[in-house]
């Protein structure tokens, strides 16, 4: 069985990484999938890092691989042939964003199905948006990022001058 994590991922955090693991045991294959979210217009990343540091980030799982996809996800499902979308879950908050999102996905294919995953406790507080917060204020990432990315993602927000 084949899925798709798909995500803005600007940029991958431990807390998407604790998913991607947790799915990767449930499915033949997954691929996690850099997408464009229409309400986040301006991300600090481009879809070229936020692709490099998800590709980076799961390399050491074998039945995992990074793409990335411009359009309607439900498309992107349709071409690889996935018949579910993972979607994580921190609280009621992104419940209910994921639930109505998976109605939309569903009302355009009805056979792909939405499977929500708990955050694992440790990692309810974590947030791409926390972890850009970090980035601007030069604090460690370690405790945030996939080690692999960690110092990439410091040194290109050092080449984009972003934070102080
Ligand atoms: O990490 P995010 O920002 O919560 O991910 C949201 C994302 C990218 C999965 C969602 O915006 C999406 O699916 N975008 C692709 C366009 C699409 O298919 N939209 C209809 C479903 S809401």
């Amino acid at each position: 069985m084949t899925a798709i994590y798909p995500g803005s991922f600007d940029p991958i955090t431990l807390g998407h990484i604790d998913i991607i693991e947790r799915a990767a045991r449930c499915f033949d294959r997954l691929y996690v999938c850099v997408m464009m979210n229409a309400d986040k217009k301006n991300p600090m990343f481009t879809p070229e890092e936020r692709m490099e540091f998800v590709k980076k980030a799961v390399a050491r799982f074998e039945n995992v691989q990074a793409e990335s996809w411009q359009g309607l996800l439900t498309d992107y499902a349709v071409q690889k042939g996935a018949t579910v979308l993972v979607k994580g879950a921190r609280n009621v908050c992104d419940f209910d964003n994921e639930y109505q999102m998976s109605l939309i996905n569903r009302s355009i294919k009805p056979d792909l199905e939405t499977l929500i995953l708990p955050a694992s406790a440790p990692y309810i507080h974590f947030s791409s948006s926390m972890a850009r917060e970090m980035i601007r204020y030069r604090q460690p990432l370690k405790r945030y990022l996939p080690p692999e990315i960690a110092e990439d993602v410091a040194k290109i927000a050092e080449q984009k001058h972003i934070g102080r």
